[in-house]
């Protein structure tokens, strides 16, 4: 018996529903076990309990226990975005998280969102199962590097100045050239606090109408983009698609520069599909210590159209 797999048993009597005031310590004590050393739900918990647009919803057993919560945060045109999954380590392998999800999208469908997404480590299995059960279909492996910008990074040629040259403000007028470039690597996405989100012409046009996106043409044809994502005084966020591997050097000296100018002490964040030649820029940045890769391994963003 002991070489038996283990079997899954379908959750009983499991409620999702919205979180109680009274429920915060149970959802933090859900925490444990992580895939991530250092898990982020209790630095956002607050901030996602007061925020109207996000919805925590827990799954809760026959005795009234907290077993299980994720965060469905509604975002701009019809999109929604998931995040914070947790089951409790004695309620796992029951589809508690199958639950989980089936909730969410009948949320997103009651709500007259098209589009659902989040993003999950690219070895944690559970979810990729439970994403393939559900019928999403995957957006590719990302990475977040993040680095605390210092004053060296506002130089012109200090290190932190690899090549910033070269790089235009783009326009509206802009959109359909790079949807069209964006279209071939299948990567029309970019990311705003944490939350990947379609790029498509309504929301390039936005991004540029707002200042936030950059390009880079290359000596050879190949091409890099930037698009920001939140900006404050305290964080600059970019997305950054491309072939060119110079035009990401350019892009990321930029960014960096961009950052300092800001706030010497800023947090840049920089979010890259895993096959971006800015991916392998930012890992050698790694390796020299000027950046850190923010939960140490690549994350897949899975989608549901609605
Ligand atoms: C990931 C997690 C939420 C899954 O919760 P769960 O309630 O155990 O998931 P379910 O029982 O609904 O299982 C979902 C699917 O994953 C499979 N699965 C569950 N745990 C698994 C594991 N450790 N390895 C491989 N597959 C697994 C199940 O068999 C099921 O597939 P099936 O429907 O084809 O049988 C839970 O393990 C957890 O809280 N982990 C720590 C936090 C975390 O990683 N959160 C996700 C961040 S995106």
């Amino acid at each position: 018996m002991k070489d038996m797999p283990q079997m899954k048993t379908q959750a009983k009597n499991i409620l999702i529903r919205d979180i109680r005031p009274d429920e915060r310590d149970a959802v933090l004590g859900l925490r444990q076990d992580t895939l991530y050393s250092e898990d982020y739900l209790p630095a956002v918990l607050d901030t996602w309990l007061a925020d109207p647009d996000v919805r925590i919803r827990v799954a809760v057993d026959e005795a009234g226990e907290v077993v299980g919560v994720h965060a469905f945060r509604k975002l701009e045109d019809g999109q929604c975005w998931l995040s914070g999954l947790r089951v409790r380590v004695d309620a796992r392998r029951q589809g508690v998280a199958t639950l989980i999800l089936e909730d969410a999208i009948e949320l997103a469908r009651s709500e007259g969102i098209r589009t659902l997404r989040y993003a999950t480590a690219t070895d944690n299995e559970a979810v990729h199962q439970l994403s393939r059960t559900q019928r999403l279909r995957s957006r590719g492996a990302w990475l977040s590097f993040e680095r605390r910008v210092e004053p060296s990074d506002c130089q012109q040629d200090g290190p932190g100045a690899i090549r910033p040259e070269g790089i235009n403000v783009l326009g509206a007028a802009d959109a359909p050239r790079i949807l069209s470039l964006l279209k071939t690597g299948a990567r029309t996405l970019y990311v705003e606090s944490y939350a990947w989100r379609s790029l498509d012409e309504r929301s390039f046009a936005r991004l540029a109408s707002e200042g936030r996106a950059f390009g880079c043409a290359g000596e050879t044809g190949g091409w890099g983009i930037a698009l920001l994502g939140r900006t404050g005084d305290d964080e600059l966020e970019a997305t950054l698609h491309g072939t060119d591997m110079l035009c990401a050097q350019s892009l990321i000296g930029f960014l960096r520069r961009t950052a300092c100018e800001t706030n010497p002490r800023q947090l840049l964040t920089l979010h890259v599909p895993q096959e971006n030649p800015a991916a392998s820029i930012l890992g050698s940045l790694v390796r020299q210590g000027e950046l850190r890769h923010v939960a140490g391994r690549p994350h897949r963003v899975w989608e549901l159209a609605l």
